[in-house]
C-alpha cells in the first residue's frame, strides 16, 4: 500500500506536537559545530544519553576544537575515555581530527561519501553530522527510529534497511530536518526509558542485574589498568589471572588482540597505552 499523504502529515503532526510537550536540552543542541555534532554523535553511539551528558562536557573542555584533539596525545585521549566503554571510539576521533587537518584542511567535509571515509565514521554518523551541523535534508534512521517506522508503518516488524529507509526518506519534513530528527530522537527515547523504569524494577527485587561478561567486560578491564600505568607483560597477565580466576592464554588473546586494534602497544617486556 503507497503510504498516503495525509497519513504521513498527521504522523509529523503527531511528532511535532509530541516534542513541543517532551523536548530535551540536550548541550550538543545548542551547536552547529560539526566537531561538537561528531564527539556527540561517536558518544551516544553506545552509551546512554544520561551517561553522555557530563562526558561530552568534559571533552569539549579538553578539547574543544578539531586541532586541539588532533594535536592531543592518544594515551591521554584514551584516558578521559575512561567508563565510556568501546574504547576505539576514542582512536578513531583522534584519527578522524588527524585526518580532517591533514585531508581537508581542517574543515569538516559537507558530503556523506566524504565522511564515511574518515575513520569510524559510518553512514548513520556521516548525516547525523550532516542534519544536525548542516541542517541537511536527509533521513538518518539509527535503532530508535527504526522501531518507530516499524511500528507506525508495518504490520510486520522485520523489513529489510531499505524499505526502512525508504519510508524515512518519505516522512521527512523538508525544510525541518534537524527538528525532525531530534523530534524522533526524543520520541523513541521516551518508549527506551518505559523499559529502563521495568528494568530498574526488576533490578531493586534482584539487587543487581547478573550481567554476561563479555569478551568487551574483560578488554574494558585490560584498558583500565593499562591507564594507571604501563605493565610489563608478565605481571600484566598474573594481576589479571588473580582477579578474574581466568587462564593466562584467555588474558594473552585478548591483549593481542588490543594490541592489533592499536588501543595497547607491546614493546619489549612491557604493554602501555599508545602515546
Ligand atoms: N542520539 C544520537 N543523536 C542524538 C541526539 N542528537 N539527541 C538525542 N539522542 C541522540
Amino acid at each position: 500500500m503507497p503510504l498516503s499523504k495525509k497519513y504521513i502529515q498527521s504522523f509529523q503532526q503527531m511528532i511535532f506536537d509530541w516534542w513541543k510537550a517532551n523536548k530535551r536540552d540536550l548541550p550538543w543542541r545548542h551547536t552547529f559545530d560539526p566537531y561538537k555534532i561528531m564527539v556527540s554523535e561517536v558518544m551516544l553511539q553506545q552509551t546512554q544519553v544520561e551517561r553522555v551528558l557530563t562526558r561530552y562536557i568534559e571533552f569539549i573542555e579538553a578539547y574543544p576544537t578539531v586541532h586541539l584533539l588532533a594535536r592531543a596525545k592518544t594515551s591521554d585521549v584514551l584516558r578521559l575515555w575512561k567508563g565510556m566503554g568501546y574504547n576505539r571510539r576514542a582512536l578513531y576521533l583522534k584519527q578522524t581530527a588527524q585526518a580532517i587537518l591533514e585531508l581537508h584542511n581542517g574543515i569538516f567535509p559537507v558530503s556523506e561519501e566524504a565522511l564515511v571515509r574518515l575513520p569510524g565514521i559510518g553512514r548513520y554518523t556521516a548525516r547525523a553530522i550532516l542534519v544536525f551541523s548542516f541542517k541537511k535534508d536527509m533521513a538518518m534512521v539509527d535503532t530508535n527510529i527504526r522501531k518507530i517506522i516499524t511500528n507506525f508503518f508495518f504490520q510486520d516488524q522485520k523489513q529489510p534497511e531499505k524499505v526502512i529507509q525508504e519510508v524515512a526518506d518519505k516522512i521527512l519534513p523538508r525544510g525541518k530536518s534537524w527538528e525532525w530528527h531530534q523530534a524522533m530522537m526524543d520520541f523513541g527515547a521516551d518508549s527506551q526509558l518505559k523499559i529502563k523504569d521495568q528494568k530498574s524494577k526488576i533490578k531493586k527485587k534482584n539487587k543487581s542485574i547478573p550481567f554476561y561478561q563479555s569478551n568487551r567486560f574483560y578488554r574494558g578491564r585490560i584498558m583500565d589498568l593499562l591507564r594507571e600505568k604501563k605493565y610489563e607483560h608478565e605481571t600484566l597477565l598474573e594481576e589479571l589471572v588473580k582477579t578474574f580466576k581466568k587462564p593466562k592464554s584467555f588474558f594473552e588473546e585478548r591483549i593481542a588482540s588490543l594490541v592489533k586494534d592499536g588501543l595497547a602497544v607491546q614493546k619489549e617486556k612491557f604493554i602501555r597505552l599508545p602515546s
